[in-house]
């Protein structure tokens, strides 16, 4: 598997440089969690990818590599629709990690993310993002997608009640064989998040059109043991300490019991919690 930990460094510095810019305005943001329309603000979208980038473009990582065993010298070119991508650092694992097999990828979120200007400029023309919401799909629309990623985006994509829609559409391909790249987001314990329990949704559409899988839908993985270091698991995983956030204000006001700007990353494997299904029909 590989981890570009230069590619990495250049985005914490890249988004750590701008947000330090709007420092004026981090109170503002300091009780916002991670969900709903909350991705539209610019500056959140910063302290987001500050906080998961490294940590989740890792996971991808892990996945893309599993997926490029299976793939591997069966497939000319993939065609890749990540749901839910915000600024695509599943596009980037993909990239890294699928040594030789090509790919299109697609990725789709219903908020703009307009901080990927800050990521470094992609070379390659097989990327596309889409500021589109997955209830606009049609059928017919993802049939000739051979790889489906839900990049930490599945509980969303559920709580906006449109993943019974997305699942249907998913389902009506007429391809023989599909794979899905799945990531949850996790409670923090080593029991499955009630998060993974949403792709049972997508899993029983792809069985009523005939699909079955031989992987287990029901368990998902964190690599190494739980609560383990992301750089134990991964040797080139690094979060450079002047990338950290502090505040000088800290502790001079009531909001600061609670903040959510001055927080670690993530830098555990806590957080980790995927799986890679493979379908064919029956
Ligand atoms: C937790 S974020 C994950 C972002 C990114 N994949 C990552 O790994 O950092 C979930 C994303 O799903 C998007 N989203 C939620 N519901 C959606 C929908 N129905 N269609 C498209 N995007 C959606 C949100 O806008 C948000 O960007």
């Amino acid at each position: 598997m590989i981890y570009n930990a230069q590619f990495v460094n250049e985005v914490l510095e890249n988004f750590h440089n701008s947000f330090m810019a709007k420092k004026r305005r981090w109170c503002d943001i300091a009780s916002i969690e991670p969900e709903g329309s909350n991705y539209k603000k610019k500056l959140y979208q910063l302290l987001y990818t500050l906080r998961y980038f490294p940590a989740y473009y890792l996971e991808y990582c892990v996945l893309a590599d599993a997926l490029r065993q299976r793939v591997s010298g069966k497939y000319n070119n993939l065609n890749v629709a990540s749901f839910g991508c915000g600024i695509c650092p599943d596009y980037y694992a993909l990239k890294d990690n699928l040594a030789g097999v090509k790919f299109q990828y697609v990725g789709y979120d219903r908020c703009e993310w307009s901080s990927q200007k800050y990521l470094p400029e992609i070379s390659s023309n097989n990327f596309s993002f889409e500021f589109f919401t997955t209830d606009s799909f049609e059928l017919g629309d993802l049939d000739d997608v051979d790889v489906f990623v839900f990049p930490k985006s599945i509980g969303d994509i559920a709580a906006g009640d449109g993943l019974e829609h997305l699942a249907n559409v998913i389902a009506s391909t007429k391809k023989e064989k599909i794979f899905f790249l799945n990531s949850y987001v996790s409670n923090g314990s080593e029991n499955m998040s009630s998060n993974a329990g949403y792709f049972n949704v997508v899993h029983n559409a792809l069985e009523s059109e005939g699909f079955i899988t031989s992987d287990k839908v029901s368990t998902a993985q964190y690599k190494g043991k739980f609560g383990a270091g992301l750089r134990s698991i991964e040797y080139n995983f690094c979060y450079p300490e002047k990338f950290l956030i502090t505040c000088d204000n800290q502790g001079t006001k009531t909001l600061c019991g609670h903040c959510g700007v001055v927080k670690r990353p993530v830098m555990t494997n806590r957080f980790m919690e995927y799986q890679i299904l493979e379908y064919v029909r029956e």
